[in-house]
């Protein structure tokens, strides 16, 4: 029997350190890129996808999160009253967007620790993963294409994007073959967690969107702790691969690690640029710039 992807999880329990000052007191997840908390890109994503259920794994000073996709009467009750109508409807869509469940994790133990916190909320269907930092500028929503490949192989699936140079190193990068019926798909056989170039078993980096079949929970539930005394998501998934196929996809688009002070500022600039509202403006004024 075949089973539809209809759940998203969003692990946003992180310190966000790499943003500091500025994740001290907000969570970095709620970082506006130009006008939108970061997450909200990811949410819309899951659901243009498909997904019907958002599931976002939270931790202590992350109730911003929470405020941001509820409904806010005060704020609403003024601007009906200054008739706002623009502005109303702009809050209000963000509330009413999706059916959204909260599961808290305690302490910040890694990727893999946050995504077994869903384990209940999923229960035993596939389901996607997506990290709020990695804000993807494609065509087709990423997640979308990632849910085609799973309709038609029904396996894990990892995005990945090709990386020239040393900066592999910052990534987990995928060990395997180029899949021959398809060349966006890469049959994984193994993964290596940011590796010196030299030991890099490929170009193909795992970025923040992940289809995952349920097994992940029971072998993440086994999986002793990894890097950085972390429960890592790239060590359940290479316990998955002892008894599951595993694609790693080239997905269509531009991945942007909004977590990140410069990959932030690349994104305002791109997202800025391409707005209907300011786009031209904008434009406008980085040519004035003398650079
Ligand atoms: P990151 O490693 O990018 O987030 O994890 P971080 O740890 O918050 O950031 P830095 O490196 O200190 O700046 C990717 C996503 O996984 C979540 C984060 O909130 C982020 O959205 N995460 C990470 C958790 O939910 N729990 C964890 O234990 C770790």
């Amino acid at each position: 029997m075949t089973k539809k992807v209809r759940k998203a999880v969003f692990p946003a329990a992180g310190l966000g350190t790499r943003f500091l000052p500025a994740t001290k007191a907000i969570p970095k997840e709620m970082l506006a890129l130009v006008d939108k908390p970061i997450i909200q890109y990811g949410v819309e994503e899951a659901l243009a996808a498909g997904c019907e259920e958002i599931i976002i794994v939270t931790g202590r000073g992350k109730s911003a999160i929470e405020d941001h996709f509820d409904i806010s009467f005060e704020l609403e009750a003024t601007l009906e009253r200054r008739g706002k109508k623009e502005l109303l409807a702009l809050s209000r869509q963000v509330s009413n967007m999706v059916k959204l469940a909260y599961v808290r994790q305690k302490e910040a133990m890694g990727l893999g620790h946050a995504v077994l916190m869903a384990r209940e909320l999923i229960g035993d269907e596939p389901f996607a993963v997506i990290l709020p930092d990695d804000v993807i500028d494609a065509p087709v929503p990423c997640l979308k294409q990632m849910i085609d490949v799973y309709n038609q192989t029904q396996s894990s699936i990892l995005a990945t994007m090709e990386v020239d140079g040393p900066a592999i190193s910052a990534y987990g990068v995928l060990e395997g073959t180029p899949d021959s019926t398809n060349p966006k798909l890469f049959n994984v056989t193994g993964m290596v967690e940011k590796p010196k170039l030299a030991d890099a078993p490929s170009k193909n980096a795992i970025i923040g969107r992940y289809i995952l079949t349920p097994k992940i929970f029971e072998l993440l539930e086994k999986t002793p702790l990894g890097a950085g005394g972390e429960l890592q998501l790239t060590d359940g998934i290479k316990a998955l691969l002892a008894t599951e196929k595993v694609y790693g996809y080239t997905f269509d688009g531009i991945r942007h690690d909004a977590g990140d002070k410069f990959g932030m500022l690349k994104a305002t600039v791109d997202f800025a640029l391409k707005r209907e509202d300011m786009g031209e403006k904008f434009r406008e004024y980085l040519k004035s710039l003398s650079l």
